[in-house]
């Protein structure tokens, strides 16, 4: 009897619940993305999220619903380019939604991604641009170059080794040696662990895992950290580490020997984030989070990026001809203003980061206390309110056949009003006070490593028999979290170039 009744009083509460969100809640007047969006997150959201689809599943919920979509009970995605300037504005009053941001948070010290509150964002942001900003950016080329060099050496070691490359892991290794040399002075030997040992850094890899695990850690906090204490305390007692943890364990020790090397004048390196930061700016404490953070943003973007490119490249031999005999033409150079002329350069660059849509994250922001009109609707304070800054780099009316790779689109430019809906919609880096820093820092990147990786090769598709085929690449299956990742591997063969 006393079953009975309790499963009548959850039956009416669930209706009551079902009732209110769906016909009284101040959303109501939202479409929803499924009947079960507006009672809970985890019955919509969370599902789409932990497969890596919901930032492929909104776009076209959006195309039939509107500008707005409920898909929670306080939480909607927006997909509006004047939406996205006015949540995403300098001085914004939408701030970081503290719930997500914070799981990206290192040893209890939040930097710059991950702190919410706009005053000490700004003033952390003001600190950092004394290395991220454009006129300092380019005293990195050299530090750059010396790692695209001895990269150069691990693809001619891995193609004899295997004949095939896989981009992804490989320019993932690049890239991690580039972001952790400029922010602890020292590489964290990400192209040595693959040209020894022919693996991949555990740590490394761990890091782009992280990103398809942030479901779980933003929805369900307590038990992941429940999870987490249960195992290391499993592992301090019986002495077996599972081999994340023992990574994790290991470039924690690395990186304090960098902390406490950067604080030695005998060894410190001579120019490092760290050492910047570190005392003179913020807590040494701060300085280290900081850096370490910056492991995630700045090496899973700009790597899926470069081995979009280069994969697509391989596809497409008159284009590829046509790059290299334009940089051969400007004598390959190095240097931030010379590389950003050269025109094909520059839309193989832009194309590749338009294509690839490596930061796919939502962003989620949250409402002024006093509300907003979203769209000419009215959203009340405290709404989540989120939207992919890769949707508009999708959009089919700025970017025609979107899932292209293209980079004529950015030369010539003869008709303006296209010219002006793209440069609307180019967004991959966001806008406002939380666009990327690292903005100036990923082009360099990308420029040199381009350059100087087919200044020595030529990329070639792994189907050998297509090798002077002429074809635009199609963007490979992905899933996306708050990175995008290619279901599967990108493969070329490489052969030295005779110049
Ligand atoms: C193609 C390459 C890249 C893309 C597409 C990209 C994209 C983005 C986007 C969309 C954001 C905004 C995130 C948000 O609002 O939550 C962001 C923030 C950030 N990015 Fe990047 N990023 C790239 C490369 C880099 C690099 C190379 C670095 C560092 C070396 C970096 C460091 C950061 C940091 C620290 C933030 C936080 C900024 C803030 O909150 O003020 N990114 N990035």
């Amino acid at each position: 009897m006393g079953l009975l009744v309790l499963s009548c009083v959850v039956l009416a509460l669930a209706i009551i619940k079902l009732v209110y969100a769906h016909f009284f809640s101040p959303l109501s007047h939202i479409p929803s993305a499924s009947v079960l969006a507006p009672i809970s997150r985890l019955l919509w959201e969370f599902p789409a999220e932990h497969r890596g689809q919901v930032t492929l599943a909104l776009p076209k919920l959006h195309k039939k619903l509107g500008p707005l979509v409920r898909i929670g009970p306080k939480r909607l995605s927006f997909y509006d380019i004047d939406i996205y300037k006015q949540v995403h504005k300098p001085g914004s009053a939408f701030v970081k939604d503290p719930r997500v941001y914070s799981q990206f948070v290192q040893d209890g010290h939040p930097a710059l991604f991950s702190i919410t509150d706009p005053k000490e964002h700004a003033l952390r942001r003001r600190h950092m641009g004394l290395l991220f900003n454009r006129s300092r950016v380019p005293f990195l080329s050299q530090m750059m170059l010396e790692e695209v060099l001895h990269f150069g050496e691990l693809l001619r070691v891995l193609s004899t080794r295997n004949g095939l490359i896989d981009l992804i892991p490989t320019c993932r290794a690049l890239e991690a040696d580039i972001v952790s040399r400029f922010a602890f002075g020292n590489a964290i030997g990400a192209v040595d662990s693959l040209l020894s040992a022919g693996k991949e850094l555990q740590i490394i890899r761990e890091n782009d895992l992280q990103s398809s695990k942030m479901p779980l850690y933003t929805n369900f906090p307590s038990l992941v950290k429940t999870v987490q204490f249960l195992l290391s305390t499993f592992s301090n007692l019986t002495g077996r580490y599972r081999s994340s943890l023992e990574s994790q364990i290991k470039f924690e020790e690395w990186a304090n020997d960098q902390l406490k090397a950067t604080l030695d004048p005998e060894t410190a390196p001579g120019k490092s984030f760290l050492k910047v930061m570190a005392g003179a700016r913020i807590l040494e404490q701060c300085a280290l989070s900081e850096a370490k953070e910056m492991l995630g943003p700045g090496t899973d973007t700009t790597s899926a990026t470069l081995a979009h490119i280069l994969w697509a490249l391989s596809l497409n031999k008159p284009l590829q001809e046509g790059l290299v005999s334009d940089l051969a033409a400007a004598k390959w150079p190095t240097d931030m203003t010379a590389l950003e002329s050269i025109p094909t350069l520059m839309a193989c660059v832009m194309e590749g980061i338009r294509w690839t849509g490596a930061a796919a994250a939502m962003l989620p922001r949250i409402v002024p206390p006093s509300g907003a009109v979203l769209g000419g609707i009215q959203v009340p304070g405290g709404t989540m309110v989120s939207s992919s800054p890769i949707w508009y780099l999708r959009d089919e009316t700025a970017f025609p056949d979107p899932d292209r790779f293209r980079p004529s689109r950015w030369l010539g430019r003869n008709n303006k009003d296209l010219a002006t809906l793209q440069n609307e919609h180019y967004v991959p880096f966001s806008k406002g006070a939380s666009s990327c820093v690292g903005i100036h820092f990923a082009y360099l990147e990308l420029y040199l490593s381009l350059s100087q990786i087919l200044r020595r090769y030529c990329i070639e598709p792994s189907d050998i028999s297509m090798v002077d085929i002429e074809c635009e690449a199609i963007l490979p299956p992905r899933r996306e979290w708050v990175s995008a990742v290619p279901i599967s591997p990108l493969r070329v063969h490489l052969s030295e170039r005779d110049l």
